[in-house]
């Protein structure tokens, strides 16, 4: 605590030293440093920062191709791409969390429906509600209700879906797969059969990138899925279910076995790099969400002819959402051009546009299927008759220190296999959840 002494009387000699330096403080105060916000010329410059992790094969170009047509309608408007690299938002997010605290927030950002916006940011009262926005552009009826509801606190919409990302998919080299006579697999008894075979034959079974861990916790909160079902994983969650279920410990089981099969330097790669095995041939399987689809497409891969896919394995007739938002926060200078900005990412051309690259399917239910490939048609289908489940790798099922619990605890895992102390670390890092 005595830090903060210190920084409060540092913060108050800048203050006086800038103000003397200035001659007096000739603008307006504006409460605080400001680097990164306005460029000292107030908010005429009519700037919109854009903040997100989208630095990737596929989010990157999709990025871009939804700026460029915002600068196409407004181009008065100028559009700050502030990315920060990191899979999953894992730099991205305590940069953000600097800033919003520093009162010095971008003008939108990237955040996940669900708890990540609304036990987060929604809840410590940072962000403005975009009700009149939703009203001008009639998105109550062109959103799917679940999706405005991973969004909305207490009837004010907070955030403006751009897509869904499905997290319970596995792609594959359809070569391999093929020379080596397999089907993808559809039950994990059924993964390990695969994944032993592969293995006899000298490729690596299963592409791990788990530089910043959130990758194995999706592999295993997809078993999760398929052990528990929708509606009891989201018991898990809602602290409805106990960790030490019996079926959350095997799930903790066959993570320990299916890690049996992984690249060697998981935990150096990221999960592009993952991703990239599998593209080479070097390995076979990827379980990864499918951002790894637009990953591919930015490598020039088919799908069908060069990689398939297939829900992972056990998890037929459930979708673990991810959807990527965009909201207003409280204090930015601009606050009617961001809005617009809002509104273009809102629009169908715009999900129409930047979806297909993205690998993602459209968060409007009106979106023009003609533009998407085989791989977001069969997804688009399984979006509109699966059970839903929130993802908690990505934010939405679980406010982020649950997250950050469970990644902690996963990463130990990972390294030493323990099932017993893994349920342990897992009731602890959840324990938050039933009170
Ligand atoms: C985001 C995706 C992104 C992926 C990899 C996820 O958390 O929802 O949009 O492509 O991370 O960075």
């Amino acid at each position: 605590m005595k830090h903060k002494h210190y920084f409060w009387m540092l913060a108050l000699l800048l203050l006086v030293f800038t103000a003397a330096c200035s001659g007096g403080g000739d603008d307006q105060a504006s409460g605080g440093n400001d680097d990164g916000g306005s460029d000292g010329e107030g908010s005429a410059t009519g700037k919109v920062e854009l903040f997100s992790w989208w630095t990737a094969g596929g989010e990157a170009e999709g990025l871009e191709a939804i700026i460029e047509q915002f600068k196409e309608e407004h181009p008065d408007i100028e559009v700050e791409n502030a990315a920060v690299a990191g899979g999953a938002g894992s730099n991205a997010k305590a940069v953000l969390a600097n800033r919003m605290q520093g009162g010095e927030p971008p003008s939108t950002f990237q955040v996940h429906g669900g708890d990540e916006l609304l036990a987060g940011w929604v809840a410590a009262d940072k962000m403005e509600p975009i009700n009149d926005l939703y009203e001008e552009n009639n998105w109550q009826d062109v959103f799917p209700q679940d999706l405005i509801d991973m969004v909305s606190k207490d009837g004010n919409q907070y955030a403006v879906p751009v897509n869904i990302h499905r997290g319970n998919v596995m792609f594959y080299n359809t070569s391999v797969f093929e020379e080596n006579g397999l089907k993808a697999p559809t039950s994990w008894e059924e993964f390990l059969e695969v994944a032993e075979t592969l293995q006899s034959k000298d490729i690596t079974p299963l592409a791990l990138g788990d530089k910043n861990v959130w990758p194995s916790t999706m592999i295993f909160e997809s078993i999760l899925l398929a052990n528990l079902g929708a509606e009891d994983y989201d018991k898990l969650w809602n602290g409805e279910i106990g960790f030490d279920d019996e079926r959350v410990v095997q799930s903790a089981e066959t993570f320990k076995e299916v890690l049996a099969y992984v690249n060697e330097d998981h935990s150096a790669r990221a999960w592009q790099d993952a991703s990239q095995l599998v593209a080479d041939g070097k390995a076979a399987i990827n379980i990864m969400g499918d951002w790894a689809n637009g990953y591919y497409q930015s490598k020039e891969l088919k799908a069908e002819e060069d990689y398939g896919w297939a829900v992972t394995p056990g998890s037929e007739g459930t979708f673990m959402v991810i959807t990527d938002t965009f909201g207003l926060p409280k204090g930015v200078e601009n606050p009617d051009q961001v809005k617009e900005f809002l509104a273009t990412l809102g629009s169908k051309e715009a999900q129409d546009t930047f979806n297909p690259i993205k690998g993602s399917i459209p968060a409007r239910t009106d979106a023009d299927s003609s533009k998407y490939g085989p791989y977001s048609t069969d997804t688009i289908k399984d979006f509109s008759e699966a059970a839903l489940a929130p993802s908690l790798a990505h934010g939405s099922a679980a406010p982020e220190q649950v997250v950050t619990k469970v990644n902690q605890a996963v990463n130990v895992f990972v390294s030493q296999q323990e099932v017993d102390a893994f349920i342990q670390s897992l009731q602890d890092a959840t324990s938050s959840l039933s009170e």
